[in-house]
């Protein structure tokens, strides 16, 4: 069986954050902060807090805003964190309602519902819990037969779940797989953090992958897909279970998201576009024919360098579209996101890239055609 991508659907949290409304609150907390410490500082025991800038922020991550499911809380400079009630056992949870959104919405586009599914899977950097499995309650929540599990590759955990329903299309053991990432970064996000506060964003996708036997006549061939991985510390979250063993650890940094920005970068870029560069390569495709990359949305710099790095040039706004400034880095969805607002205008026999990357390190690249 041949497994191709039928549908993507999308769901937006209502509220969002703009640059300036993000920084009064940081700022405020700063000024706060300095003026409790003042004798500290003015003895020079301990450093001011420095204030954080829409300007520094826009030039260098190309963010404008980010939607959020608990804008309040999170402006709030006594609180600066997400605060999502939590829900009883009865009551379906927060992740899986926004990852039955966005899978409603690709259903719908693909003119399947949860019954024609035979698998779910959920492929998302921020699982709220350890099992059930999210994918599970969504499962139920859709009436989907079949089995449904959880997976984590960070920001490339979309198109490594691309790759694994693909895989099970190939083998037989399903026909018809839905997957999910929902992704609510606002809750590992450390706002307090100057040189990350402004990185993140929550939002949904989902993405249906079918056996072109059964697909709707407009799809998108999946020609191949290349995953990568490779140990790094510089984008690291050590929150998790066995930190109970030392609960004033919690409150710690390394709790939340950490990474090392410039580090990043440096590695990441090469790394990337060698991925791409190599798996065209091997499927015998020049880049000279691709009409359109989907990348991952981390930073607006690194992804005009892969993209030019790919394509020999640099790249148009068309041919490389950006929803960062929208969406801020919603980790695994972000490529997602892009490909659902910007693949309608492609004709048949386009080829398209989807691509992401993110801690681990982990990369993944999949190489689509249109079809019809
Ligand atoms: N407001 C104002 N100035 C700030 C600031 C803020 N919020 N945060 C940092 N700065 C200052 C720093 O103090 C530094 O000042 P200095 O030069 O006087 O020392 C300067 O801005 C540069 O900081 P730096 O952190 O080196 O900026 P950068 O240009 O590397 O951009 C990132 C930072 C994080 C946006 C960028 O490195 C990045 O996006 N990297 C890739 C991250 C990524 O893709 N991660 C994947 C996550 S899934």
């Amino acid at each position: 069986m041949t497994p191709v991508l039928s549908a993507t659907g999308l769901f937006t949290p209502a509220e969002s954050i703009s640059n300036a409304e993000l920084v009064k609150c940081f700022n405020t907390w700063v000024a706060g902060w300095n003026a409790r410490h003042a004798d500290a500082i003015a003895a020079g025991a301990v450093a001011p807090l420095q204030p954080s800038s829409v300007e520094f922020i826009e030039k260098a991550s190309g963010i404008k805003s980010r939607y959020v499911l608990s804008k309040t809380a999170i402006l709030d400079p006594e609180i600066m964190a997400p605060r999502i009630p939590e829900r009883p056992n009865e009551e379906i949870s927060i992740l899986a309602e926004i990852a039955v959104a966005a899978a409603t919405d690709a259903l719908g586009r693909a003119g399947r519902t949860g019954r024609d599914l035979d698998a779910v899977i959920c492929a998302c950097s921020n699982l709220q819990r350890p099992y059930p499995a999210i994918a599970i309650e969504v499962q139920d929540a859709l009436g989907a037969k079949g089995f449904a599990f959880d997976m984590n590759v960070a920001c490339s955990s979309a198109t490594f779940g691309i790759q694994t329903a693909a895989d099970m299309v190939r083998s037989g053991s399903a026909r018809c797989v839905l997957i999910v990432n929902p992704e609510i970064c606002s809750g590992h996000l450390n706002w307090r953090d100057r040189d990350s506060h402004f990185i993140f964003g929550d939002v949904a996708t989902a993405i249906l992958v079918e056996d072109r036997a059964q697909a709707k006549a407009a799809h998108w061939e999946i020609l191949g897909t290349r995953l990568l991985t490779r140990f790094s510390n510089n984008i690291r979250n050590n929150f998790g279970f066995l930190n109970r063993a030392a609960p004033e650890g919690i409150g710690q940094p390394d709790k939340l998201f950490v990474q090392e920005g410039r580090k990043v970068f440096r590695d990441v870029v090469p790394m990337v576009s060698d991925l791409i560069l190599g798996h065209l390569a091997d499927l015998g495709i020049s880049r000279t024919s691709l009409r359109r990359l989907w990348l991952h949305q981390a930073n607006a710099n690194m992804n005009r360098l892969i993209a030019e790095r790919v394509l020999g040039r640099e790249a148009s706004d068309d041919e490389s579209p950006t929803v960062l400034d929208r969406y801020a880095n919603t980790s695994s969805a972000g490529s997602i996101i892009a490909f659902h607002l910007h693949h309608e205008d492609l004709a048949a026999g386009d080829l398209g890239l989807l691509c992401s990357f993110g801690a681990g390190y982990s990369a993944g690249s999949v190489l689509l055609r249109r079809k019809a």
